[in-house]
């Protein structure tokens, strides 16, 4: 099926020819299955076609409930509850009488082994109500002996199959869609309330939506070619860009082995154990097809599926033992230096060490684990954002370069590492931490150091190794934090990541997911790579998400900057230049019209920093990013020995967290006098209060503190600011942050 899906895909037909080919099929098959709906009106009795009927359905009887049409005679969905039961009988009879091929199979394999996921069906017929089964019989029979060219039928073919699952009983009635049917569960679904849709109707929206497809496939290839080839040596030669197959992946990567040609990376999304049975499920479509093609499949499918089933004769140990040689021989064709791919969405701790061993034992080192949430937001993982784990894992691994494996680490054991790297990563990201992403970094670690070779690994779990751990506190909503707090040190990351998305917004005003993601993964790589809920969270505190998926920041996010907030700035600014001083003011403030008549660049300020050094060192861009959002820095080289910087943050809106991270940079500097007058208003109160609860502030080092002074003034008398001798004298006699939490310490 997706080799089809695939061919149709990147291979289509034009649109015009394929309009044509609709409109011949349509003329061919409509009428033939259209009557097999046919009904007359409750309301005026005229012809009617039914577009939908909700059934009851026990083992061996089917019943109609509800027949669903439209007619002229009035607007909207008419609801019919038929009489008498026999309604689907002649259906039956017509299936076996009328010389119409439909696929005539158990759900079985060769052997007579069942399905281990077909519930209570026996035949492939009883996932169909007699009608839809016929419905489906007379669309093939159309394609099947129509004068088609090769490439058209196997387009119709392909069309046809991927609705077949529509039209069965697997698919149970909502009453809120009573026209649609979907496949929901992962088995042949016994439901008690089937829904049948239309057949004719569903083909005829998939002929719509294919010629959706193509025109789609024009767009994004936008009239580049490529070529496909027909075997994995044209590509390897160079003679085709693209090889599609579905087969035993063991016989392809033989077949790439014995070429002698290497790849340069490989992406594979395995089975995990026997969670979905691909394979049987996939007898849905399959079953259209030549019997000795089905047959072969089925063949196939017991013989070289990699899954757990019972009645293929597959436990675990033999599933484990598959995926070990398929990674195996991934690895030996992969060239040394290469990348390796692997998604894996089971919770289930032991499966995952399954991979983990199995990749080590192929000789590949693992260099990261991406969890990538689910799109679709579960109400499991409304309810613990950190703790679900709903999504993919993504486990990077790469072939080294030499064949050695890593070192042996295990002198240490499991819980000493495991110790080792939640304290490290923990005293990073200087916060809670969600529990997949310490465990990822435990992971990544106990692999390199061939704590998975083993068959001991495979039931280890790294989190019971956290909750172990007294140093550590796992918590409920699924989070892993030092047991005593005050151990953090460090501007906890979801601070610095609002902070990085609220510097994008203002410096972009609309910004799309992936920047700031990328900005974000940029600024803050490996272990200290967030959570993705902490970006959403601050993209919803500062901006607005507007059509097409990009987010605007909300007005509030930056006015008050433009009012009190700026005047502060530019009284301030014109103090300092009266003094003889150069200023920069902050980039997302220079929009505004008031500060036009001022000049000033933070990349001078940045020079002080840079040049004089022997070997001129470049501040890091993230560095100077945060530095351009400084409100105001304003400098002189004066007299003193070191120039002397003061920076100025008007502290009238946000959580006085943001001018220690911006400020940064230059306080590391030993070649700068800096101080940081964080003007805090009348705000004075609030920030003590902050103090008390110390948490936030905890990490800003001391003699940072010692160089920050707080100062307060009256709102009200803001032109008094632009005096230098006022101002001047008004940040002297400040207190500086360290006053003001020791004062704080001494009152509680
Ligand atoms: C997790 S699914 C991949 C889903 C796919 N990435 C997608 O998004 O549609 C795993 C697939 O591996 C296939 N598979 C199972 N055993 C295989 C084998 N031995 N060789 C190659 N593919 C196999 C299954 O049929 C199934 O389609
Ligand atoms: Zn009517």
């Amino acid at each position: 099926m997706s080799e089809d899906i695939i061919r149709a895909t990147i291979e289509p037909v034009d649109p015009a020819s394929f309009q044509l080919l609709a409109v011949r099929i349509c003329e061919m098959a409509a009428q033939r299955v259209l009557n097999l709906y046919r009904h007359n009106c409750k309301y005026c009795s005229n012809p009617v076609i039914l577009s939908a009927v909700s059934v009851a359905a026990a083992k061996d009887e089917l019943e109609p409930l509800e027949l669903r049409y439209t007619c002229k005679c009035r607007d909207g969905l008419i609801r019919e509850a038929p009489g008498g039961s026999a309604y689907y009988q002649c259906f039956d009879k017509r299936l076996d009488s009328e010389g119409v091929w439909w696929p005539d199979l158990d759900l079985a394999y060769p052997n007579g082994a069942p399905f281990i996921k077909r519930e209570r069906y026996e035949k492939y017929r009883d996932l169909f109500t007699p009608r839809n089964l016929l419905a489906l019989a007379y669309i093939w029979d159309s394609i099947e002996n129509g004068d088609w060219s090769r490439r058209e039928s196997f387009l119709l073919a392909t069309l046809f199959r991927s609705i077949v699952h529509l039209c069965s009983r697997v698919s149970g009635d909502r009453r809120v869609r009573p026209l649609s049917a979907g496949w929901t569960q992962h088995s042949f679904w016994f439901a008690k309330n089937p829904v049948e849709i239309n057949a004719w109707g569903a083909f005829y929206r998939k002929l719509h939506e294919y010629s959706g497809v193509i025109r789609s496939w024009q767009v994004i290839t936008a009239g580049r070619s490529f070529r496909v080839g027909k075997t994995i040596d044209e590509v390897f030669r160079k003679r085709a860009d693209i090889f599609v197959c579905t087969q035993d992946c063991a016989t392809f990567l033989r077949e790439i082995h014995e070429s002698g040609h290497r790849v340069d990376y490989v992406f594979t999304d395995p089975p995990y154990n026997g969670m979905i049975q691909y394979g049987e499920l996939s007898t849905m479509w399959n079953a259209w097809r030549p019997s000795k093609d089905f047959d072969s499949y089925i063949a196939s499918i017991a013989r070289s599926e990699l899954t757990e089933n019972r009645n293929q004769g597959k436990n675990i140990q033999d599933y484990y033992q598959h995926l070990r040689g398929a990674l195996g021989q991934i690895a030996e064709v992969t060239r040394p230096g290469g990348y390796v791919h692997v998604t894996f969405s089971s919770p289930k701790v032991k499966y995952r060490n399954f991979t983990l061993r199995a990749a080590r034992l192929a000789g590949l080192s693992f260099e990261k684990l991406h969890f990538q949430r689910s799109v679709r937001s579960s109400k499991k993982s409304i309810d613990q954002p950190f703790g679900s784990i709903f999504g993919d894992f993504i486990f990077r691994f790469r072939k080294p370069s030499s064949t050695s494996l890593p070192p042996d680490r295990r002198r240490l054991s499991m819980a000493e590492l495991v110790h080792e790297r939640v304290e490290y990563i923990l005293k990073h990201r200087g916060e809670a931490t969600p529990i997949h992403i310490a465990a990822a970094e435990c992971e990544r670690e106990l692999f390199n150091a061939g704590f998975f070779d083993d068959d001991k690994a495979l039931n280890r779990d790294v989190v019971d190794a956290m909750k172990r751990d007294e140093s550590f506190r796992v918590s409920r909503d699924g989070s892993v934090t030092f047991a005593c707090e005050t151990r953090f040190t460090g501007t906890p990351l979801s601070l610095r990541v609002e902070k990085t998305v609220r510097e994008r917004l203002a410096e972009s005003r609309v910004v799309t997911y992936t920047d700031i993601w990328s900005a974000v993964l940029k600024e803050y790589p490996n272990s200290l790579t967030p959570d993705s809920t902490s970006i959403t969270r601050s993209l919803q505190k500062y901006a607005i998400q507007k059509a097409g998926g990009v987010w605007e920041v909300k007005p509030a996010a930056l006015r008050d900057r433009s009012t009190v907030h700026n005047r502060i700035i530019l009284h301030c600014a014109k103090a300092f230049l009266a003094a003889g001083y150069e200023i920069a003011i902050g980039r997302p403030e220079r929009s505004d019209a008031i500060f036009h008549s001022l000049r000033g660049r933070y990349s001078d300020i940045c020079a002080l920093i840079e040049i004089g050094s022997e070997k001129r060192t470049r501040l890091a861009d993230h560095d100077r990013r945060r530095i351009a959002n400084i409100d105001l820095a304003a400098w002189k080289i004066g007299d003193g020995l070191l120039p002397e910087v003061f920076l100025v943050e008007v502290e009238t809106s946000t959580g006085f967290i943001d001018a220690f991270d911006r400020a940064q940079a230059l306080l590391r500097s030993p070649k700068l006098d800096v101080t940081i007058a964080m003007m805090v208003t009348d705000r004075l109160r609030e920030l003590q209060g902050r103090i008390g609860n110390r948490t936030t502030f905890r990490s800003v080092p001391d003699d940072i503190k010692r160089r920050t002074r707080v100062v307060a003034f009256d709102p009200g008398e803001l032109t008094s600011l632009r005096k230098w001798k006022t101002l001047s004298q008004l940040i002297r006699r400040s207190p500086t942050w360290a006053d003001l939490e020791a004062a704080t310490r001494a009152v509680t």
